[in-house]
C-alpha cells in the first residue's frame, strides 16, 4: 500500500536508515518487462526519465542542462555565478532547441527587393516574413518569389512580389499540430501570430523533425529550463531587472539551500514566489515536520509550488553531518516527506536528492515515495559537466566539489554563501575531490535507466506509481555483505 513510507523503513521508530541499510523485496512480474515505464511528472511537467542533475558548479552548466533535457530528464543550472551569467545560461538552454524560432527575420512591404535579397544572403536563410509597423503579418517572401527580371529585382518593392495569402498558426500550437498544418498546405514555413495578428514566431519544416523524441519540453517545444536560486530577494534594482529577464527563459526555480526549514527562508521564498512568474521547487528538507509545516502553515501559491526536495547531509561531497552532527539520509528524508505529502497534498511532487552510490540505490528512492531522483555524483565526471579532464596516475578524472566546500565558496563573489546558515560561513560543509571521468552523460543515463528498470522488473512494478507500493526491508550488516560480490580472490 502506498503511504506509510516511514513505517516501511522503521523511521516511525526513530531509525534513520540510508540506502545501504535496505533492500527491495522481490515481487511478481505480471507484465512484459519491455513495457516497464520509468516516466514521471512534477506539477505540469512530464519527464520521460525520472532523473535530474544537481545544481552544482561542477555538475550542471549549460551543456549538462541541455543534454539532460534532451534525454528526457532535467538539469538544474547552478547559481554559483553572477546574475548576468545566470541569465546567459538560461538563454542558451532555452534557445538550444526550439521548433519555434523567436527572433524571426522580417522585412517591410515597402522595402526594396534588393534589400530583402541581401538580408537573406547575410542571414543565410531562404525566406522573410513581411510585417507592417505594428509587426502584423502582411505576407511572406521566399527565394522562390524573387523575380528573374533584373530591373524588377533592382527597383521593385517587396509588396509587389511577396505571397499575400499567408497561412498562419496561433501561439501555443503544438509540434504535432504544426507538422500536420504544414503538410496540409504543403509549405515550408508557418508564421505564428498572437490574438492581434502580430508575429510572435516562425515554424519551419526542418525544425520540426524531432532528433530527441523523449526530450523534456515546454509548451512551445523549447527545452525545459531550471535554475537554482537563493531564498533571498535580488539585492538591488539592477539584479531584480535581470531576474525579470531570467524568468522569461526559465520554467522552474529551485530554491537551493542546505536546510529550508527556516522561518526566514520560508518567508522570503513567499515574496520571491509572489514576485516572479515561474514554478518553484523548494528544498532541501529532511523531516515530516518540515514538510507538514510548509504544506499546512505557509500559504504558497499551489499553481507555482510544485515539489519538495529531500535529503540533508547525505551527498557524496557533503560534510554537513560531520561538521554539525545534523542530517537526514536521503532514504529517510524521502519517506518522511512522502508521508506528509500523502497526508496533506497528494499532488505535490517529491525529489530524492543525493546520496546515491550504486545504481541499485535509485529504485529504492521510489519505494519510499520519490517521483524523481537528483544526483551530482553520477554526473560530475561526464563530458558535459563544467571543468577539465585531468589525469592522475594514468586515470582520467574531473573535479567534483560540494557547494559548501572552501573551493566553491572561493569563487569571486559571495553567490553561494546563503545556501548555508550565516553561522557556518567560515566552516566548510562540503569537500572538493576527484571522481573518474565517465564520458558522455548519455551513456551514464542509459546505465541509470537500466538500473531503475531492472529494479522495477524484479520488484514487480511496471511504473513509478506501482513502485511506491513495493515493500522494502531493513537488512543487517551480514545481509549487506552478502548482497555485494564476496569471498573472491581478486578485487572486484
Ligand atoms: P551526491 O551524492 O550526488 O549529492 O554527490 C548531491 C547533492 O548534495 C547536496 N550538496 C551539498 N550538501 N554540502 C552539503 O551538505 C555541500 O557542500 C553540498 N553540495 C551539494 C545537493 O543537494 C546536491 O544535489
Amino acid at each position: 500500500m502506498a503511504g506509510n513510507y516511514r513505517k516501511k523503513i522503521l523511521a516511525d521508530q526513530g531509525w534513520m536508515h540510508a540506502f545501504d541499510d535496505v533492500l527491495i523485496k522481490p515481487g511478481f512480474t505480471n507484465f512484459d518487462p519491455n513495457r516497464v515505464d520509468i516516466s514521471s511528472s512534477l506539477g505540469p511537467y512530464k519527464f520521460n526519465i525520472p532523473i535530474m542533475s544537481a545544481a552544482m558548479d561542477t555538475v550542471t552548466g549549460v551543456e549538462m542542462a541541455i543534454q539532460m533535457a534532451l534525454l528526457g530528464g532535467l538539469g538544474v543550472l547552478h547559481r554559483n555565478c553572477s546574475c548576468e551569467k545566470r541569465l546567459e545560461m538560461v538563454k542558451k538552454v532555452k534557445r538550444a532547441r526550439s521548433y519555434i524560432v523567436d527572433d524571426v527575420a522580417t522585412i517591410f512591404p515597402n522595402s526594396p527587393i534588393h534589400e530583402a535579397i541581401s538580408k537573406m544572403e547575410q542571414l543565410e536563410i531562404s525566406g522573410l516574413v513581411v510585417v507592417d509597423d505594428n509587426n502584423k503579418v502582411m505576407g511572406i517572401l521566399t527565394s522562390r518569389d524573387i523575380p528573374f527580371d533584373a530591373k524588377l529585382k533592382e527597383n521593385g518593392l517587396v509588396k509587389d512580389v511577396m505571397t499575400k495569402e499567408v497561412i498562419t498558426g496561433n501561439s501555443g500550437i503544438s509540434r504535432i499540430e504544426a507538422a500536420k498544418m504544414l503538410y496540409k498546405i504543403r509549405k515550408e514555413k508557418l508564421p505564428i501570430i498572437d490574438e492581434e495578428g502580430r508575429l510572435v514566431g516562425l515554424i519551419t519544416n526542418k525544425d520540426l523533425k524531432p532528433d530527441f523524441p523523449k526530450a523534456s519540453l515546454d509548451k512551445r517545444g523549447r527545452l525545459l529550463c531550471a535554475l537554482a536560486v537563493s531564498p533571498v530577494m535580488p539585492r538591488n534594482v539592477k539584479e531584480r531587472k535581470i531576474f525579470e529577464e531570467i524568468v522569461e527563459y526559465t520554467d522552474i526555480f529551485f530554491i537551493d539551500v542546505a536546510d529550508f526549514y527556516k522561518k526566514q527562508d520560508i518567508e522570503n521564498t513567499k515574496e520571491i514566489m509572489e514576485t516572479f512568474n515561474v514554478q518553484f521547487i523548494l528544498g532541501n528538507i529532511g523531516t515530516f515536520e518540515a514538510a507538514e509545516y510548509i504544506l499546512t502553515k505557509v500559504d504558497y501559491d499551489r499553481d507555482k509550488f510544485i515539489a519538495l526536495k529531500a535529503g540533508m547531509g547525505s551527498g557524496s561531497i557533503c560534510s554537513t553531518s560531520i561538521q554539525t552532527g545534523v542530517g537526514a539520509p536521503t532514504l529517510f528524508a524521502t519517506a518522511q516527506i512522502a508521508d506528509a505529502i500523502e497526508k496533506y497534498d497528494p499532488k505535490m511532487g517529491l525529489i530524492a536528492d543525493g546520496g546515491f552510490k550504486n545504481l541499485g540505490d535509485l529504485p529504492k528512492a521510489f519505494t519510499v515515495g520519490a517521483n524523481m531522483i537528483m544526483t551530482g555524483h553520477f554526473f560530475g565526471g561526464c563530458v558535459e559537466s563544467p571543468g577539465f579532464v585531468d589525469t592522475i596516475q594514468g586515470r582520467k578524472i574531473k573535479v567534483y566539489r560540494g557547494m559548501g566546500s572552501k573551493e566553491a565558496r572561493h569563487v569571486a563573489g559571495d553567490y553561494i554563501v546563503d545556501r548555508y546558515s550565516k553561522e557556518t560561513k567560515t566552516l566548510p560543509e562540503g569537500v572538493s575531490d576527484y571522481i573518474p571521468f565517465v564520458g558522455p552523460v548519455e551513456g551514464v543515463i542509459e546505465q541509470m535507466k537500466t538500473g531503475i528498470k531492472n529494479g522495477m522488473i524484479y520488484a514487480g512494478a511496471k511504473n513509478i506509481k506501482e513502485m511506491k507500493n513495493v515493500e522494502i526491508g531493513i537488512i543487517t550488516m551480514s545481509g549487506k555483505l552478502e548482497s555485494e560480490p564476496h569471498d573472491l580472490i581478486g578485487k572486484w
